[in-house]
């Protein structure tokens, strides 16, 4: 098969990751006979550097000649980075936001799993953790409150600002119906996290989530209010599968699943739109205080181009291939520095992208 590729390299550590994961997919590719076009895309500070705006109109023209995107991270440290000296729209961040509204990725999937390996940096405790957990966080990626009116103002000497929290029932029904979807192939249970004790736009959330779970009569619907949700993240995880919420309330319940499985630089995460084409990008940023001394983790990003070739690609025993030798590795003993423990061995961002890629095995 051949599959074409946008690659997104962008900030910090994305370089280093993506050249990590690209590793693993030509050797993926190699062994089970596919052939890979990548197109470079330049994001957020890369592009202001060469054009002084995060996203142009070439860049996404060449996003939508291919069939998924792979992105490593975006953006500086906002306190020395001059990127963060331009006005809000034209920072790295604004361009990410524009390419997720261009292609209409409206469904950000974010698995948090305690990998069985990894337990000892879970922060919780043991009797928390039981017997581990795996949750589908799906968070609304195109509308709510980072897509609504937002000004500032000086109103009588008195400075003002104001941001829009818009939602209509189509925006909530597609997302929803993906919830559901994808819970079906987990454990049937969809928790979907609002505030509908004070907003609008959670009561008619709520309102459309339960309309669309009447098509899923094997999937639970809970409600949960998202200050609960919060609490109940660090309180019993385990009580999760997948968890369904508008784009800021699932920006920060994902930070927090995240951090709750300890190993941050572990998770993947997908943005799709109603078609097979997606967003690739590891879970977390672009960490700048580490970029370019090869010791960051590239297994988020290489979990990503896992997830890429499952969803958009339906290669499903590739996409099994590189989940099983992210395990063995593990299970080897190797570590980058931020998931490291005692009597592990430490190696650098470069190294882990060798040992995953001579582990990839044909599954046929
Ligand atoms: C994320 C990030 C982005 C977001 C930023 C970089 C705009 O925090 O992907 O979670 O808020 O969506
Ligand atoms: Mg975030």
């Amino acid at each position: 098969m051949e599959l074409r590729i946008a690659c997104i390299p962008g900030d910090g550590i994305g370089p280093e990751i993506i050249a990590e994961a690209r590793k693993v997919l030509d050797k993926t590719a190699d062994i089970y006979g596919h052939k890979i076009h990548y197109t470079d895309v330049l994001l957020g500070g890369a592009s202001i550097d060469v054009h002084g705006v995060p996203l142009t109109e070439e860049a996404i023209h060449t996003i939508r000649q291919s069939a998924a995107v792979l992105m490593g991270s975006i953006g500086g440290d906002a306190a020395v980075s001059p990127w963060y000296r331009l006005a809000p729209q034209l920072r790295p961040e604004a361009g990410l936001l524009a390419l997720r509204k261009a292609l209409d990725l409206f469904a950000n999937l974010r698995p948090a799993i305690l990998y069985e390996e990894l337990a000892d940096a879970c922060p919780l405790k043991e009797n928390i953790i039981g017997g581990g957990f795996d949750i589908m966080i799906i968070r609304e990626l195109t509308g709510g409150l980072y897509f609504g009116e937002r000004k500032t103002e000086t109103e009588n000497g008195v400075r003002k600002a104001l941001d829009t929290l818009v939602y209509d029932e189509k925006e909530i029904r597609r997302v929803a119906v993906k919830a559901f979807d994808i819970a079906m192939k987990r454990r049937r249970k969809v928790t979907s996290v609002d505030k509908a004790n004070v907003l609008d736009s959670s009561r008619l959330w709520r309102a459309v989530t339960e309309e669309v779970a009447k098509d899923y009569p094997e999937v639970v619907l809970e409600h949960m209010l998202v200050d609960n949700c919060a609490m109940q993240l660090v309180r019993n995880p385990a009580q999760f599968d997948v968890i369904l919420t508008e784009n800021m309330f699932g920006d920060i319940l994902s930070d927090e699943a995240s951090m709750v499985t300890g190993s941050i630089g572990m998770l993947a995460s997908a943005s799709l739109n109603d078609s097979r084409f997606g967003l690739y990008e590891p879970s977390h940023g672009s960490a700048p205080d580490i970029a370019g001394q090869d010791i960051a983790n590239p297994i988020a990003t290489v979990l990503s181009a896992a997830m890429m070739l499952r969803y958009s690609f339906d290669l499903d025993r590739e996409a099994d291939s590189i989940e099983d030798a992210v395990k063995t590795v593990l299970k080897d003993g190797f570590r980058t520095g931020d998931i490291i423990s005692a009597d592990k061995t430490q190696v650098g961002c470069s190294r882990m992208g060798d040992l995953l890629a001579e582990r990839i095995a044909c599954k046929i």
